[in-house]
């Protein structure tokens, strides 16, 4: 994205774009995608079911070690099918037209792609942000462990794997086991990334990963399996 920085508004002063930067991944195409695009037409599977996401389910399920994982149409979707769930699983099912977050504090990643968070305001939820740490650019557990001194009550944390680099999830989810704390882990950014050998996914009560062309779906599944 480029960006013009209006001149004027006195909150850009003195900020300047950087000079050279540093891109995300780009899309690559390793020789059969359009086979398989070619495949799904063929077979009339243009629709939310078919052997190639049944088959894709499984792979990633058995890739990443864990029991289910669903296909949706995106890592954003998955994340508010995920945060969707967790608050129904810990306040009960919302009335129709509610949310099932309504007036509730979520702890969640202060620097992420704005789809980890989003889904909390969607669902009634006020996001309360935990600094990152320096080492892996991700949530400091010591941040979280502070914020329910302050917020004891909370019951849901939401912690994204920037840049394919996992967070201190052991850290983060002993606190979150501390505190009776669920886990919505957003490694869309991040599969095939391990932390102390285990893959980034399998941490959260729920977790997502993302096959957006710039990022390196699923979500974990005893419990969503139950619930769907
Ligand atoms: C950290 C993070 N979470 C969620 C998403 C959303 O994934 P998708 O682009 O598949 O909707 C992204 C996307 O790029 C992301 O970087």
């Amino acid at each position: 994205m480029t960006m013009k920085l209006d001149s004027h508004d006195p909150r850009f002063s003195g900020i300047e774009p950087f000079a050279s930067k540093l891109w995300l991944a780009s899309p690559t195409m390793h020789g059969d995608e359009q086979r398989w695009v070619q495949d799904a037409f063929d077979k009339n599977w243009i629709t939310t079911a078919g052997e190639n996401i049944n088959e894709v389910e499984r792979q990633i399920a058995e890739y990443i070690g864990v029991n289910y994982a669903v296909g949706l149409s995106c890592g954003t979707a998955a994340l508010h099918l995920a945060i969707r769930l967790a608050g129904e699983k810990l306040y009960g099912i919302p009335k129709v037209g509610h949310g099932s977050l309504e007036g509730k504090r979520v702890f969640a990643s202060d620097m992420t792609f704005d789809a980890t968070v989003n889904p909390i305001t969607y669902e009634g939820g006020e996001p309360v942000f935990i600094d990152t740490e320096r080492g892996t650019w991700n949530m400091d557990p010591v941040a979280l462990e502070k914020a329910f001194e302050i917020y004891p009550e909370v019951k849901l944390i939401v912690v994204a794997h920037l840049y394919g680099t996992p967070g201190k999830i052991d850290e983060i989810k002993a606190v979150a086991d501390k505190h009776g704390a669920l886990i919505v882990e957003d490694a869309a950014e991040s599969l095939g990334a391990t932390y102390k050998g285990k893959q980034t996914g399998t941490f959260g009560d729920f977790a997502v990963i993302s096959f957006n062309g710039n990022n390196l779906l699923f979500i974990k599944g005893e419990k969503v399996a139950k619930a769907a």
